[in-house]
């Protein structure tokens, strides 16, 4: 087998960075992963890895899960994609209107990016209105309209490309309501709220109390359509994500990742009279559909045959429990290292997440900005120390579990943290 940086060179050669996704891109090189069980994964070099990233939090279930499995290759032996309308995307669609209150009526997409372009253009088509408020530092996809403001404490896109006239349309507020308040009141043009339900980066920028029923009332008052950005937290949070956990129910509710089985593709679901826009049977000012949405991959059948054995899995709340109770051992023992080590620094993290962050054992009170651009060489040299020892954080200072994580695991990865944090130490980039 060849090794990671002879792969990373080749790649280098033929693709940008060598990388399919910029998040990727690691110097001098990223590992090249064979395969991957449960909570664990193994390289081209046949290195183990504890698994932190789990396929960005898609895979809720672990790695390789069996009934995923099982079922996408049962579907294989009838066809695992032909265009058509087929049985088990209703199926699919029904575990999801059963799990997700929001959604009275669901449409699948190709991915969270798609998820989130298509609510836009149905809150648009719905409220006649072009410009949406987006929270400072959430994420809701690669594509132009929500680009503006990713970058917490920015009010560019983090990218070449963007029209500026896309841009225009884009406000972003930070999660404090009184501001939301003021910028819905200057300008009317404004017809609806994107929000992550976690906050920022799953909740590594958490919001504050009361936010999410706060700004149901207000979009209530104001006539704007409220989405919630579920592609994280969906059947995460609970087996119907943020929104049935704590009672607050959207509009309009992006999903992928996890609703998907972990398998490539995204759903949009929301109330019925907002998504009749997009049903070809009823015409609005001569179009019909008045929403236009395609895509050939739209709920492929090896994608739906994985997906509704996802939902059964996760349907019962089980799976979330398991999931939850590791990261919060984890997060236990991270901020015993801390302390041990008389590190400032906090692991904190709502259900199955753990995040960390450098220069004081409390976040209340501090901006998207601060929290999220902890020392970048800090992350780098964590990152790549725990890689190095065989743990695989996600990217900034953020990483979710599985309910295939187990105790030992857990206890395993902690030991790795600690000996890195006295990796770091040694070297200066923390101070003790
Ligand atoms: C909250 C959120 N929304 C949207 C997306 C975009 O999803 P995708 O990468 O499937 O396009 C992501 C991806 O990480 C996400 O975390």
């Amino acid at each position: 087998m060849p090794s990671n940086q002879s792969l990373s060179d080749r790649a280098r050669r033929i693709m940008p960075g060598g990388v399919s996704h910029e998040l990727r891109y690691k110097a001098p090189h990223p590992v090249y992963i064979d395969r991957a069980l449960g909570a664990e994964k193994w390289d081209v070099e046949g290195k183990r890895y504890i698994d932190f990233k789990l396929g960005a939090a898609s895979q809720l279930l672990g790695n390789s899960c069996p009934e995923v499995m099982e079922a996408v290759a049962r579907q294989l032996t009838k066809t695992p994609y032909s265009g058509d309308c087929h049985p088990l995307e209703i199926e699919w669609a029904e575990w999801i209107h059963r799990l997700v209150p929001s959604a009275e009526r669901v449409r699948f997409t190709g991915s969270g990016s798609e998820s989130t372009m298509l609510a836009l253009r149905v809150a648009r088509a719905h409220t006649r209105k072009d410009k949406v408020l987006r929270i400072d530092g959430h994420f809701h996809g690669w594509h132009d309209m929500l680009l503006k403001g990713s970058k917490p404490g920015t009010d560019r896109p983090p990218s070449l490309g963007v029209p500026q006239a896309i841009s225009d349309l884009t406000a972003v507020a930070p999660p404090d309501l009184e501001a939301i308040a003021e910028r819905l009141d200057r300008d009317p043009g404004i017809g609806s709220i994107f929000v992550e339900a976690s906050g920022a980066n799953y909740g590594s920028v958490p919001l504050p109390d009361g936010f999410l029923p706060a700004i149901r009332a207000m979009a209530d008052e104001l006539d704007k359509v409220l989405i919630f950005d579920e592609v994280i937290t969906g059947f995460r949070w609970s087996p119907g994500g943020r929104q049935a956990r704590d009672g607050v129910v959207p509009d309009l509710t992006t999903l992928a990742k996890v609703v998907t089985g972990g398998l490539p593709g995204g759903a949009l679901a929301g109330k019925a009279h907002i998504m009749a826009l997009l049903d070809p049977s009823r015409t609005v000012e001569g179009l019909a559909p008045a929403v236009s949405h395609k895509g050939t991959f739209n709920a492929a059948p090896m994608v739906a045959a994985g997906a509704v054995a996802a939902m059964r899995l996760l349907s019962t709340g089980e799976v979330q429990a398991q999931a939850d109770a590791m990261a919060a051992r984890l997060r236990e023992g991270v901020n015993a290292a801390f302390a041990r080590r008389g590190i400032k620094a906090l692991a904190y993290g709502d259900s199955s997440t753990c995040h960390l962050y450098f220069g004081s054992t409390a976040i209340e009170g501090l901006s998207a900005q601060r929290i999220r651009t902890a020392t970048p060489a800090l992350v780098q040299g964590l990152r790549s120390g725990l890689l190095a020892r065989g743990v695989d954080f996600m990217s900034f200072t953020s990483c979710v579990t599985s309910n295939t994580h187990t105790p030992a695991l857990i206890d395993e990865a902690v030991g790795i943290f600690d000996a890195v944090l006295g990796d770091l130490t040694e070297a200066g980039a923390i101070a003790a």
